[in-house]
C-alpha cells in the first residue's frame, strides 16, 4: 500500500511539475530523451559560462554568498579511532560529538587510502562517461526506490533546483543489491565497490557500539534497534559541476540526513556547510578523513540524546566537487521509535514510533511526522 502510495504521488507532482503526462520510459521519444538529459545539472553547467538559469538562483536567505560566515572554519571534532589504547577517550569522544555537533570527522579509521582512492575513481570515471551511457542508469519515472541516476529528490517549494546530479544505490547486504544500477563501466566499479563496503563495516561497527554505551546499554543493543544484519547501507554519488555562480546556487540543499548515521567520503574540493549555533560554517576538508554525519533516526532511537545536524553544500567556480555518502538505513517495513530502555514516566517519547519507509515518505513531501 505504501509503495502505491508513493508512486502515485511522485507521478501526480512529476505531472504538475512538466504540465504533461509522463510516459513510462520505453514510450519516450527521441525528443523526450532529449529533454531528460538536458535536465542533467552537468549539461546545464557545460552550457552555463557566465550566468546561471533562474532556478538555481536560491531565494537571498539561502544565498551561501551572504549566508556563509566568512573567514573561519567549523573545526568540528576530529576523532583518532587509532586511540583505542584509551577506550574511555575514544568512546567519550565519539558521544560528546554526537550529542553536542551532530558531525564529526574519523581519521585512522582502517579504511586503507587506496580502497578510498579507487573508490573516488571509479566513481569519478562513471559520471565523466557521454550522457547517453549515463542514462541507462537513470531512476525510472514514478519507481518506488530511491536508485539509480538522477538530479534531484523531490522538487523544492518555489521551483528550486540544485546545482547537483547523483547516483544511488545499495552496497549492502547482499540481498538488498541490485546490479542493475551499479555502472558496469569502469569494468572495476563493482570489485571496487564491494571491497569499500567490506572495509566500512569495521567503522560502522564501532560507532554503534559507542552510541550504545553512550547511551548506557550493552554494545551490541544500538545496532540491533537498527535492524542488525538487516541494516542497509546505501551509496550516493553528488557531483556538483563548477558553477558560474557559486556565491548565489547550493548544491544539496540545507536538510538533516534520514538515516541513523552517515559516512561521507569527500573529494579534495571544499563544499560541506554545517549549521550551528544559527550560523552556516564550511566544515574543514581533513585528506583521508571520513564525514560522520548523525542522522534522524538516531536521533528518535537516542529519544533525542544524540542529535542530527543540519548540514548543506556549496558548490565552486572552477572545480568539481564529488561525495560519497553512505546512509545506514533500516528496511522501509522497519519501526523505529524511541528505544524501550529511553523511556519512561519521567522521560516520555519525544517522538513517534514508525516505520522507516513511512518516514521517508512523509520527510521527502514535507508532511509532519
Ligand atoms: C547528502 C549530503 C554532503 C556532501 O547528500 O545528504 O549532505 O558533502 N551531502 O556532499
Ligand atoms: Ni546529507
Amino acid at each position: 500500500m505504501r509503495f502505491r502510495r508513493f508512486r502515485d504521488t511522485q507521478t501526480q507532482s512529476e505531472r504538475s511539475q512538466k504540465g504533461k503526462d509522463l510516459k513510462p520510459a520505453s514510450a519516450c521519444t527521441f525528443s523526450d530523451m532529449k529533454k531528460m538529459v538536458l535536465e542533467r545539472v552537468q549539461d546545464v553547467a557545460s552550457l552555463s559560462k557566465e550566468g546561471i538559469p533562474e532556478e538555481y538562483i536560491r531565494s537571498e536567505d539561502e544565498q551561501p554568498g551572504s549566508t556563509t560566515v566568512q573567514g573561519g572554519v567549523l573545526e568540528v571534532p576530529t576523532i583518532d579511532m587509532r586511540d583505542d589504547q584509551d577506550e574511555e577517550k575514544l568512546l567519550r569522544a565519539i558521544v560528546e560529538a554526537s550529542k553536542h555537533w551532530g558531525m564529526f570527522q574519523v581519521v585512522n579509521h582502517e579504511i586503507p587510502a587506496e580502497v578510498i582512492t579507487k573508490l573516488q575513481a571509479v566513481g569519478k570515471e562513471f559520471f565523466e562517461l557521454p550522457q547517453e551511457e549515463k542514462e541507462v542508469y537513470a531512476k525510472p519515472p514514478g519507481s518506488q526506490s530511491i536508485e539509480g541516476y538522477g538530479t534531484m529528490l523531490q522538487k523544492e517549494l518555489g521551483g528550486k533546483k540544485g546545482w547537483v546530479d547523483h547516483l544511488f544505490h545499495k552496497i549492502w547486504p547482499p540481498s538488498a543489491i541490485n546490479y542493475h544500477f551499479w555502472p558496469k563501466n569502469p569494468p572495476s566499479y563493482r570489485e571496487t565497490n564491494e571491497k569499500y563496503a567490506k572495509y566500512l563495516h569495521g567503522v560502522v561497527d564501532k560507532l554503534f557500539k559507542s552510541l550504545s554505551l553512550g547511551l548506557g546499554f550493552e554494545g551490541h543493543e544500538l545496532k540491533e534497534a537498527a535492524g542488525g544484519d538487516e541494516l542497509v547501507y546505501l551509496l550516493k554519488i553528488n557531483y556538483y559541476p563548477p558553477c558560474p555562480r557559486p556565491d548565489l546556487a547550493l548544491g544539496v540543499v540545507a536538510h538533516t540526513d534520514m538515516s541513523f548515521f552517515t559516512i561521507l567520503v569527500p573529494n579534495e574540493v571544499d563544499g560541506l556547510q554545517a549549521f550551528k549555533d544559527g550560523h552556516w560554517y564550511n566544515v574543514k576538508y581533513i585528506p583521508n578523513a571520513l564525514v560522520i554525519h548523525i542522522g534522524d533516526q538516531i536521533e528518535i532511537l537516542s529519544n533525542g540524546k544524540y542529535k542530527s545536524v543540519l548540514h548543506r553544500t556549496t558548490v565552486d567556480k572552477e572545480k568539481t566537487r564529488i561525495s560519497w555518502p553512505v546512509f545506514l538505513e533500516p528496511p522501509s517495513d522497519f519501526e523505529v521509535g524511541p528505544h524501550p530502555k529511553l523511556v519512561n514516566e519521567d522521560n516520555p517519547p519525544k517522538y513517534k514510533t514508525k516505520k522507516y519507509g513511512d518516514y521517508v515518505y512523509c520527510k521527502l513531501n514535507k508532511i509532519p511526522q
